[in-house]
């Protein structure tokens, strides 16, 4: 296990105007800070931050324009003094840094992408892809040979003799992450580094971020505006509003427990399917037996807990299949006594923990008894009766519809569309991966009193920490979050 984090940020301000450093200390001291520094000439741009990024973690920082997520990836690598606070790069504080020995860490430890590729025009590809490597003093050879693998990985090879202006936006937008790759530094800092892609190719390249990040095992700071963008992305998304971090967690955190409204706003219009995952709605499974016990006491345990089919275990909670209540009883009238010539594997659909919402609907539609949940392990995890899955997302979709306004007006600042500052329907998971409503367990496919597990036919609230669910599911509600997404192509 490491001990140092690759990035850890201490009580770190920014404050712009001439009496910054008057201004931080208010902002530290005063409990009434914000209306203390109202006639100060100065714009608080981070506000105590206070983090840490994980080696090989993707760590997303979101919020709306003017949130101060950039003037804090600045502070990260140096290119920005903060007003007061520390950064640590692998245990150093930077801010104590002479330029010469900042100048070094940038260039050995950590590589920056931005929005707008800042790719050189008269220089190829290649040069390009290997501009951090020119400016380190590489030879030529090596540098082109770098560039070269680099490129390979962001699926560019053939273009490396190519100009920049030959090239689409996100060809452009992969020669920038060339480049910071072929830097071979450990941290990579992204500042909305996809914003300028359309929605489709934008997908593409964060697959392709994905993709690499589980190869190299980079550390990123991904700074994004994009909701969607963040959840699909990071590891772990801290939310940044006027210049605070009020948040942070993983997806599924900020999803399930906003710990304010703001943050409960702004995720209001993510689709939630695509976050939360199996482990977040199933439930204890009643019936559960040992594969060493027979046919009798499965009989009996499906006798008591009123259900279609019995859950079968062996050593260590490996999850083997169901019994149904026909082959029980068949098998005691047989005189049967092994448990596992009557298991079935056929009968209950299997999902494992990490699968999203959206890819239970057909397997729990199609599954006569609830979805057996098992993990990587193979261990059965739980199970998802249809009746919890509906009325999970029920009340998804009801915070969703509460909370469609929006959290605040965006700055005007500069290079952002402003009309982009929210996360926009244009950038949601596209339609292939969402549940459409020809799979959906809609009303009209309900189960039927004698399939539902819970005997009381109310459906329990998922265990843990999963959302709360409500008994009454409206057909519509279910079949809401596909209406944003209808149209989009795979
Ligand atoms: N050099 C600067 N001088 C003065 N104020 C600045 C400067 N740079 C940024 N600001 C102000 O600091 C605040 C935070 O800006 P910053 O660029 O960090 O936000 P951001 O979250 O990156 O926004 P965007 O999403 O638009 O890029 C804004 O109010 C901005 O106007
Ligand atoms: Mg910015």
């Amino acid at each position: 296990m490491e001990t140092v984090s690759a990035l850890r940020v201490k009580s770190l301000y920014k404050v712009y105007g001439n009496r910054a450093d008057k201004a931080a200390e208010i902002l530290r001291n005063s409990p009434d800070r914000d209306e203390k520094l109202a006639g100060l000439p100065v714009t608080a741009a981070v506000v105590d931050a206070n983090f840490e990024v994980k080696r090989g973690e993707i760590f997303v920082v979101m919020g709306l324009s003017g949130s101060g997520k950039s003037t804090l990836i600045r502070m990260l690598n140096g290119l920005l003094p903060p007003t007061y606070g520390t950064v640590e790069v692998d245990g150093v504080d930077i801010t104590k840094l002479k330029p010469a020995a900042l100048r070094k860490l940038r260039r050995e430890k950590m590589s920056m992408v931005f929005q707008h590729f800042a790719l050189q025009p008269h220089r190829s590809v290649l040069d390009n892809a290997g501009y951090a490597l020119e400016i380190a003093g590489l030879p030529r050879a090596e540098r082109r040979e770098k560039a070269l693998e680099a490129l390979r990985m962001v699926g560019l090879d053939g273009w490396a003799d190519k100009l920049p202006q030959e090239l689409s936006g996100g060809m452009r937008q992969r020669v920038g992450l060339a480049r910071a790759l072929a830097a071979g530094t450990d941290i990579m800092l992204m500042d909305e580094a996809f914003s300028a892609l359309d929605p489709l190719i934008r997908r593409e390249v964060q697959d392709q971020l994905i993709g690499l990040q589980a190869e190299l095992g980079k550390t990123i700071v991904f700074i994004t505006h994009d909701l969607n963008e963040a959840m699909r992305l990071g590891d772990r998304i801290a939310v940044m509003r006027a210049g605070r971090i009020v948040q942070i967690g993983t997806a599924e955190e900020i999803l399930t427990d906003p710990s304010n409204d703001y943050v409960a706003q702004f995720v209001a219009d993510v689709d939630r399917t695509r976050i939360l995952t199996a482990s977040a709605v199933m439930e204890r499974p009643l019936g559960v037996v040992d594969v060493n016990s027979g046919p009798r006491v499965a009989a009996r345990v499906l006798r008591e807990t009123q259900t279609s089919a019995v859950y079968v275990t062996g050593r260590g909670k490996q999850y083997l299949g169901t019994v149904t209540a026909d082959a029980a009883t068949q098998a005691v009238r047989d005189g049967r006594k092994d448990l596992r010539e009557i298991v079935s594997t056929e009968y209950v659909r299997t999902v494992e923990d990490t699968t999203p919402v959206a890819d239970i609907f057909a397997p729990c539609a199609e599954s006569p008894a609830p979805v057996a949940v098992v993990d990587a392990d193979g261990r059965l995890a739980g199970v998802i009766p249809r009746i919890t899955l509906l009325s999970a997302l029920g009340s998804l979709s009801s915070d969703a519809d509460e909370g469609s306004t929006t959290p605040e007006p965006t700055h005007a600042a500069d290079p952002a569309p402003t009309g982009d500052a929210m996360p926009t329907g244009d950038t949601l998971p596209t339609g292939d991966t969402l549940p459409t409503g020809d799979t959906l367990p809609t009303g009209d496919t309900l189960p039927t009193g004698d399939t539902l597990p819970t005997g009381d036919g109310t459906g329990t609230a998922p265990a843990g920490n999963g959302p709360a669910a409500t008994p009454e599911v409206p057909a519509q509600a279910v079949a809401e979050p596909s209406a944003r997404m209808t149209g989009e192509p795979a």
